[in-house]
């Protein structure tokens, strides 16, 4: 095991990082490349006093040094997880003897963009470096890969994009222009690629509530959960991919119902409410102007607030048939809507709104589509805040496919109820069935002032 504690692991990389940035931007001597590097060289050092090496590299795209991974990466590490992804460099050994200059070198090159590992490798040695060594994936990238999970960095970037497209379309409308197709078309297939390898790879991203950009927020996050039922299912690319266009554009209409209206704090009026009931067909009507939109995708608009019982809305479409898409969309826009706070509603934490959910199932919703839910989402799913059983309090980032009690969580709060100023990732049971620690109570995250969704991007 590391003696490295994970937090100076982590300065250790945004050193790393800072110092390969410095390097591309100033002279060797400038304060702003020697600064990181001797705290780096200091770092090292004292590690490597006990320690042979210490290693640093990427898993799977997920930075490591030697024990510590960082699933959740700063910006800083982001870009020398992407940096060395690039440079196809899995793993960077440094050995007891380094010195400060020998790092100096290492920053050096790895700030050339195009600098490849042999590269590296081959000017450090050229320059008489030998406590550095850098390997790639060798023989075994070539045996049969498993399927390969995308990187947290991949992932934050699909959502981003996500959000540009939709408030592209949202944009294009408010301007009286048909709106441009291709981005979300093409953010779908993305996140459809990632969640026919693993459905749940995107649910973090859905528990993400950013209240001054919340029609954004809600309509991807409506998308990727959709998406990732239709995933969990097991539906065919093609109908994923609808899913996924009808999940980010189902609320479209809303672009054309007055704003005093959609922003109204308190209940709306008889009037209003009617008013407020058009946005469905008015979002078909919209997708209906689009290229490349099927018919499918706005039938799935339409029918988005009819649900199971066929008591919604608009009246007129009651009766008319829809498909698993609509349904679809309905589960993913209710759970969505009552796990986020607005000025009328307290957000339901995601375990309470599984129960919630289970309720309206039959009537208002699905009940095969409900339980398909429910079993993707885990015991406890994605975003809920938990108490360990060691007292520390953590955020579930994914379920556990062998063992619904243990997802992976993140520990954000320490056994005397401080807030962690680096969390740090805990699989609750390890492949060999060690147990790091038991889930004993769901926490209401308003009650700890905690926002969850921080967390999880
Ligand atoms: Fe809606
Ligand atoms: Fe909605």
């Amino acid at each position: 095991m590391s003696n490295l504690p994970f937090e100076t692991a982590q300065r250790a990389l945004t050193l790393l990082s800072g110092s390969i940035k410095g390097v591309a931007m100033y002279p060797a001597g400038h304060p702003a490349v020697r600064q990181p590097l001797q705290e780096l060289h200091a770092i090292l050092a004292s590690r490597l006093v006990t320690a042979a090496e210490v290693r640093v590299g990427t898993h799977d795209g997920v930075l490591f040094v030697d024990d510590h991974l960082f699933v959740a990466p700063t910006t800083a590490l982001e870009e020398l997880a992407g940096r060395l992804v690039e440079k196809e460099i899995r793993e960077i050994r440094i050995v007891r003897g380094v010195r400060e200059d020998d790092l100096t070198r290492l920053a050096t090159h790895l700030a050339v963009r195009k600098a490849t590992l042999e590269e590296v490798n081959t000017a450090l040695r050229n320059e008489g470096v030998t406590t550095i060594l850098l390997t790639g994936d060798v023989a075994e990238a070539k045996e049969p890969e498993p399927a390969e999970q995308p990187d947290g960095k991949v992932v934050k970037e699909a959502y981003n994009q996500a959000i540009k497209a939709v408030h592209g379309v949202f944009r294009d409308i408010k301007s009286g222009r048909i709106p441009h197709s291709d981005a979300v078309i093409s953010v779908v297939n993305t996140m459809v690629e990632m969640t026919i390898q693993d459905p749940v790879t995107l649910l973090g991203l859905a528990m993400i509530k950013d209240y001054d950009n919340y029609t954004f927020t809600h309509s991807v996050n409506v998308g990727i959960l959709a998406m990732s039922l239709g995933a969990a299912m097991g539906l065919d690319r093609r109908t994923l991919e609808e899913i996924g266009v009808a999940g980010f554009l189902h609320d479209i209409g809303k672009t054309r119902i007055d704003k005093g209206i959609l922003n109204k704090p308190g209940k709306l009026s008889h009037a209003e409410f009617e008013e407020m009931k058009r946005h469905p067909e008015l979002g078909a009507k919209i997708i209906g102007e689009m290229k490349e939109m099927s018919n499918e995708v706005a039938q799935a608009v339409l029918g988005h607030h009819i649900h199971r019982n066929r008591q919604g809305y608009p009246d007129w479409a009651r009766q008319l048939p829809f498909g698993v898409m609509s349904e679809i969309i309905a589960v993913a826009d209710c759970y969505d809507a009552i796990t986020t706070l607005r000025v009328y509603q307290h957000p339901l934490n995601p375990k309470a709104a599984m129960d919630e959910l289970q309720e309206l199932a039959g009537s208002y919703l699905d009940e095969r589509l409900v339980n398909n839910f429910v079993m993707m989402m885990g015991k406890y799913p994605v975003g809920t805040l938990v108490r360990l059983d060691t007292n520390e309090i953590a955020v579930v980032m994914r379920p556990n496919p062998v063992n619904n009690d243990a997802p992976i969580v993140k520990i954000i709060m320490d056994t005397t109820g401080d807030l962690l100023p680096s969390p740090r990732v805990e699989a609750l049971a390890d492949a060999a069935g060690a147990c790091y620690a038991q889930i004993v109570a769901v926490v209401n995250p308003l009650l700890k002032n905690i926002d969850v969704g921080k967390y999880l991007s």
